[in-house]
């Protein structure tokens, strides 16, 4: 049997099995827990596992910068704006300093957009060390334990590395001043300079209510086998091709292009959200950063994320089971996709849609506002609490000096 009739049967199958789920699920029965490997933990309410303090700066490094291009709540660096919104009304937050276990600092370095919307991060680097400076010179903690104590929000591409292209950011590496602190980040990638032991990996943001307002029943069958929208080259940054997503998303298109098994294209269209419900594999290759809110949108519509981008360290890994969920390919078996997935058991395929089903792993993947218990912010305070007690060893000795305050590129350097 050719490929196309053998998932043209297991399309018809999984409609007729997906109708059923979704029966079940209205009668609470079918949907699986998500029990990650640390335990339930997805559920778990941070308050009064934790107490945070939120340094005040003024609004240059946050409020006045998001007044200037409100177009900064929207795009998938927004996380940084509603986390700070978020801490100043959670009850986790404390107003005494002397009794916090983490410290937060409010800069928004991903909010200087160009014209077409791209986050610039060239002048994070010099605005992250005058907050830092600021902070260690008005209060006493910073300087306790160089940030040890401390988390920052970090949503760039690559991090804390603030470069958009892999091979900058690596050269750069992580800004000095930040080597001691606990990055919060959506990059994830294992061994690589821009992911320090201890960070937590968070979904990039995904507007809640936009995605929410696209959600169709879920008795329409899936009758896509394999979804996938964006770029396949990146002409313009990458004229000579292979180093734009290493080549994956260019081995898709000229694999699959032809293939009616897949339907992928560079067109947006505007039934996007409502295509990824109809669909049972949706594609999540890495791009320029291995990461991209496809990831986030394939929860939430209940599509299977086939993740293509080797290492890639996946939000919240400590507690979401991953691999039962998703499907990893290496980036090396792009051309061998079809049979890949065709290969998959159709129990397999309804398991991992019936985890996807769950509504904590959705939760999980959101930012709404308000927030609601279980979504990502809390998420990100449970994986605080988790680093407590703070060992001994973060304490500096009256005096010690840890961080080089000179070190970087010259630029970096200069006052912001
Ligand atoms: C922290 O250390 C820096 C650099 O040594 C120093 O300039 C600053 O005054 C210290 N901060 C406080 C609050 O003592
Ligand atoms: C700090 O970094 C600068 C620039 O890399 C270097 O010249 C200097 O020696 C370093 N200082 C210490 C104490 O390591």
């Amino acid at each position: 049997m050719s490929n196309s009739s053998w998932g043209f049967l297991l399309l018809v199958f999984s409609a007729f099995f997906l109708n059923l789920d979704a029966f079940e699920l209205r009668k609470g029965q079918k949907t699986e827990r998500i029990s990650g490997s640390a335990g339930d933990v997805l559920e778990d309410d941070p308050v009064g596992r934790l107490k945070v303090f939120v340094y005040e700066l003024p609004s240059k490094y946050n409020k006045k910068i998001l007044q200037k291009d409100p177009r900064c709540l929207n795009h998938m660096f927004a996380a940084e704006i509603y986390m700070h919104r978020f801490l100043l009304s959670s009850p986790v937050r404390t107003l005494n300093p002397e009794e916090a276990d983490w410290f937060y600092t409010p800069v928004y370095t991903t909010c200087d957009l160009t014209p077409n919307g791209l986050p610039l991060p060239f002048k994070s680097p010099r605005m992250m060390r005058s907050a830092i400076q600021l902070i260690s010179s008005n209060w006493p903690y910073w300087n306790r334990t160089e940030g040890a104590d401390h988390f920052f929000i970090v949503p760039h591409d690559f991090g804390a590395c603030f470069h958009y292209q892999e091979e900058k950011a690596i050269e750069r590496g992580i800004l000095p001043l930040l080597q001691r602190a606990t990055l919060v980040q959506t990059f994830g990638q294992k061994n690589h300079v821009c992911l320090k032991d201890g960070s937590i990996t968070v979904p990039p943001y995904a507007p809640p209510q936009k995605m929410q307002s696209h959600l169709i029943p879920p008795s329409i069958p899936r009758s896509i086998f394999v979804y996938f929208r964006g770029l396949f080259y990146d002409v313009g940054n990458d004229p000579e091709g292979g180093y734009y997503a290493r080549g994956a998303r260019a081995a898709v298109w000229e694999n699959f292009k032809d293939n009616p098994l897949f339907d992928i294209s560079t067109e947006h269209p505007t039934t996007y959200y409502e295509d990824m419900q109809r669909a049972v594999f949706c594609l999540c290759p890495l791009g320029w950063a291995p990461w991209s809110p496809r990831l986030v949108e394939a929860v939430i519509f209940g599509c299977i994320p086939v993740i293509i981008a080797d290492d890639i360290v996946l939000p919240f890994a400590d507690a979401i089971p991953w691999e039962d969920i998703g499907v990893y390919v290496d980036e090396k078996d792009v051309p061998n996709l079809d049979a890949i997935l065709t290969s998959i058991p159709t129990e397999v395929i309804l398991r991992k849609q019936r985890l996807l089903a769950n509504p904590s792993m959705k939760q999980a993947m959101l930012f709404p506002h308000p927030a609601q218990p279980g979504d990502a912010f809390h998420q990100i305070l449970n994986g605080l609490a988790r680093k407590l007690p703070h060992d001994k060893s973060v304490y500096l000795r009256k005096g010690e000096k840890v961080l080089n305050w000179t070190a970087g590129p010259l630029a970096d350097l200069k006052p912001w």
